[in-house]
């Protein structure tokens, strides 16, 4: 099968004809039929091809936001079948360590960043998938822990991306952070994570969600999802803006989602007294915030992270299917391209150039 494969420091990833494995007992292979490409794959690729150096790192297939068709199964597999249509998970849900038992499976002790990929290239080296996954190819072999079964016929583009926009976004809002209906609620960077934050405001029932992106196309998309203000930061402060907006107070939650330090501290510095400040976005891996001290015990705010939208991927994958089929929840306007296999490295380029919502793989 051909996989798209990224071997460090080389920064471009190269398509390949690459050989799967056996099935394990409990693996499960994949058709993928659908996968999006998300900043997270861009930061993995970044960080891993500096610290690589000119030293060389494990060859890598990126990709972890993907959704397919279950072709054969290990021994072992129980709970998916060949011809189940299935979302991939990028945390694994084992059903039985201290936090899945507990209802908290996104920190099930089982997620362990780059597994095996379970292929093998011309050269006999054996990339690992991202996250587990790698979904930037044309079938995978997974465990099945990773993967969840859905039944629906909402388009596989769409289920791609409850694998990790939709998911972290909408989950951020209503699973994370609550958000009270008649709620005022800032997102600060509206992309294809940020977009479904704002939707998840919008099914909350949030009164008022701003929403902060130096980008045009990104703010008249977030009306779409939702929002009621749009926010240039680049024109004046947003910090400001949102709180000339709420009578000086701020909002009762603030999302950042982007993954810079200095916008969390907005969001934060956006967020009222006793209100919610959630960073939903992913930081490089030496970041830090220093916050000053007094104002965090007199304003009471709640500073909290969002990892995976506190999803119980299960369970919740289900519920985010069904709001899509109500109509409730837009997943296909965040496709904004559908590209192929080796396309992949002009969709980083239109990710990067603020061209694009969402690129999926179709
Ligand atoms: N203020 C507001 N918005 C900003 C700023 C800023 N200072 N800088 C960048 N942005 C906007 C960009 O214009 C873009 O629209 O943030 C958005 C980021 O969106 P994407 O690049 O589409 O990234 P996305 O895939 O949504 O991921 C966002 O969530 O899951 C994490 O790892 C992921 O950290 C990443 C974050
Ligand atoms: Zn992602
Ligand atoms: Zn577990």
């Amino acid at each position: 099968m051909k996989a798209t494969v990224f071997t460090p420091p080389e920064t471009k990833l190269v398509i390949e004809e690459v050989t799967l494995d056996k099935l394990g007992p409990q693996d499960v292979r994949v058709t993928v039929e659908a996968s999006g490409v998300c900043r997270s794959d861009l930061s993995v690729l970044r960080a891993t091809a500096e610290a690589a150096g000119s030293a060389g790192a494990p060859p890598m297939i990126l990709g972890h936001e993907g959704a397919g068709v279950v072709t054969a199964v290990g021994t072992d597999v129980r709970r998916v079948k060949a011809g189940d249509r299935v979302i991939a998970s990028f945390v694994p849900e084992c059903g039985e360590c201290w936090y899945c038992v507990r209802g908290e499976s996104n920190h099930c002790e089982t997620y362990g960043g780059s597994g095996a990929g379970h292929v093998t290239r011309s050269d006999g080296s054996r990339p690992l998938g991202m996250s587990g996954l790698g979904t930037f190819a044309e079938e995978m072999i997974v465990h099945e822990h990773a993967v969840v079964p859905v039944r629906t016929d909402l388009p596989s583009e769409q289920l791609a991306l409850i694998g990790c926009g939709v998911t972290t976004g909408v989950g951020a809002a209503l699973w994370t952070a609550q958000v009270k209906p008649g709620a005022t609620v800032a997102v600060f960077g509206c992309g294809g994570v940020g977009q479904f934050v704002m939707q998840g405001a919008r099914i909350a029932g949030a009164a008022r969600v701003f929403a902060v992106d130096p980008v045009p196309m990104k703010r008249e998309h977030a009306r779409q999802a939702g929002a009621t203000d749009l926010v240039d930061p680049s024109s004046a402060d947003p910090v400001e803006q949102i709180r000339e907006a709420t009578g000086g107070r701020g909002v009762d939650y603030a999302f950042e989602v982007i993954g810079n330090p200095n916008v969390i501290m907005q969001a934060y510095d956006a967020t009222r007294p006793r209100g919610t400040t959630v960073v939903v976005g992913m930081a490089a891996a030496d970041a830090t915030i220093t916050l000053p001290a007094v104002p965090l015990f007199l304003q009471e705010k709640r500073l909290i992270g969002s990892f995976y939208g506190s999803a119980q991927i299960r369970r919740n994958f289900a519920d985010l299917v069904a709001l899509a089929e109500s109509g409730q929840l837009d997943i296909g306007s965040a496709v904004s391209r559908r590209i192929r296999l080796d396309e992949v490295n002009d969709a980083f380029r239109a990710m990067e150039a603020g061209e694009v919502i969402r690129s999926v793989i179709c």
